[in-house]
């Protein structure tokens, strides 16, 4: 194995002063992330045709070349068939936006069993959702709408690959390209949608649109809550490094980690795209702040210049560290995680591997290492959001198939 991109890599740290890890989780946090809202995700997603707990791999080689005592990735690029994480949000809220507006058309409360065996599938079948992507959360939306028997829109970028669209026209959506960046595909639905009466359903969140990202990070729940199971027999975590776009995942597994181990909470540091480091940004001034995206990252689903004042309530204080780490951290990152040998071989999209490639910088600097307070005894968690949601350009970058590499690991 080869690690030494990582030896100087270009990485930027952030220690966020306003954080409290001695805390509780706060009773002022409860509305962005509570029992009641987790609890319902669980039930129903767990209720859905595919569901499968993902697998949570203890990379063990891989911990002892780096120098730590356990490393855990969650890999979830066989959630739903979908290849990423995303496949438990945007769906979830499709679900939730449409109870509550066929309960409203037909004037009495409706169930998700209802809604999901087409009682009200003509009311559904009037209904558009819509929202801005870069990928895997319009997937999610678009198979959710499908499933539920609403239409559906999804905006993206000028950059978004021809393949993540195909998928999200493969699931029926309507797939409509618009200039500008991943922000301004957010704009411009937020307008269209106001004008055609179309329900937004965003991963993100803005000033009066917060219900609906809210359900996107109760989704997002059910994933931490199978890690805190897996991880039941297991010495607590000490660390968790998590990639960051908008930050509604990054919130959602803080926020539940938090209320869930409480002032015992392991250490939780965010690791976004250096192009797009719009959560790094808010940590150094205080508060949610816009950073203009000059050149797009490869990590495409990181490719956000505005936090999610949603998820932010929780990062502002719940997130301990902040790093950033250069694209050219991502390939070697996926070429690893593709070895197999002693550790098991796993796909990794580029979005996936954000957290792994900030561990990895961050063991080969001491001074990354102090400030974080990793050492030989570290028990570590990354999240490998996606899988090869762009097949064609994950074979550019590790040389295989998704395919082959799995072939290979039999
Ligand atoms: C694969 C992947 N990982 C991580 C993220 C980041 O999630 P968030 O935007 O909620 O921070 C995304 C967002 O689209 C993604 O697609």
């Amino acid at each position: 194995m080869n690690l030494s991109p990582f030896d100087h890599a270009l990485t930027t740290y952030h220690k966020n002063s306003r954080a409290i890890p001695g805390e509780a989780f706060p009773d002022s946090l409860q509305w962005v992330l509570g029992d009641a809202d987790c609890t319902l995700a669980r039930k129903v997603i767990e209720g859905w045709d595919g569901y499968q707990i993902t697998p949570l791999h203890s990379l063990d080689k891989l911990a002892g070349e780096i120098g730590i005592g356990h490393l855990y990735y969650k890999d979830e690029s066989s959630r739903f068939g979908l290849g990423s994480f995303k496949a438990l949000g945007g769906a979830y809220a499709v679900l939730r936006l449409l109870a509550k507006e066929i309960s409203g058309v037909i004037g009495k409360p409706v169930s998700d069993t209802e809604i999901g065996d087409g009682t009200y599938a003509e009311v559904a079948s009037r209904l558009t959702v819509v929202t801005a992507t870069d990928g895997n959360h319009g997937r999610s939306v678009a198979w959710g709408a499908r499933k539920f028997g609403c239409r559906c829109k999804i905006y993206i970028h000028a950059k978004v690959s021809k393949q993540r669209a195909q998928a999200m026209t493969d699931l029926g959506a309507e797939v409509i390209r618009v200039s500008g960046n991943y922000d301004a595909s957010v704009h411009q639905v937020a307008t269209d949608a106001a004008t055609n009466n179309w329900f937004v359903v965003s991963d993100t969140s803005y000033a009066g649109y917060e219900d609906l990202p809210r359900q996107v990070m109760a989704g997002y729940s059910v994933m931490t809550s199978e890690i805190i199971e897996q991880l039941q027999q297991h010495a607590p975590l000490t660390h968790v490094f998590v990639q960051g776009g908008v930050g509604g995942l990054a919130g959602a597994v803080c926020g539940q980690l938090w209320r869930e181990f409480g002032r015992q909470r392991p250490r939780f540091t965010v690791v976004e795209p250096e192009r797009a480091d719009c959560l790094f940004q808010s940590a150094l001034r205080g508060r949610p702040t816009v950073v203009d995206i000059k050149k797009e990252t490869m990590m495409a689903g990181l490719s956000c210049g505005e936090v999610s004042p949603l998820a932010w309530n929780i990062l502002d204080t719940g997130c301990d560290d902040f790093m950033t780490v250069s694209d050219d951290l991502v390939a070697p990152s996926m070429r690893q995680l593709s070895c197999g040998g002693d550790d098991p071989a796993i796909v990794a999209g580029e979005s996936a591997v954000a957290g792994l490639a900030g561990l990895l910088a961050a063991r080969r600097s001491p001074k990354l290492t102090g400030a974080l307070g990793l050492d030989e005894n570290s028990r570590v968690l990354v999240i490998g959001t996606e899988g090869a949601t762009d097949p064609e350009i994950y074979r550019s970058i590790v040389g295989r198939s998704a395919a082959e590499i799995l072939v290979n690991d039999l």
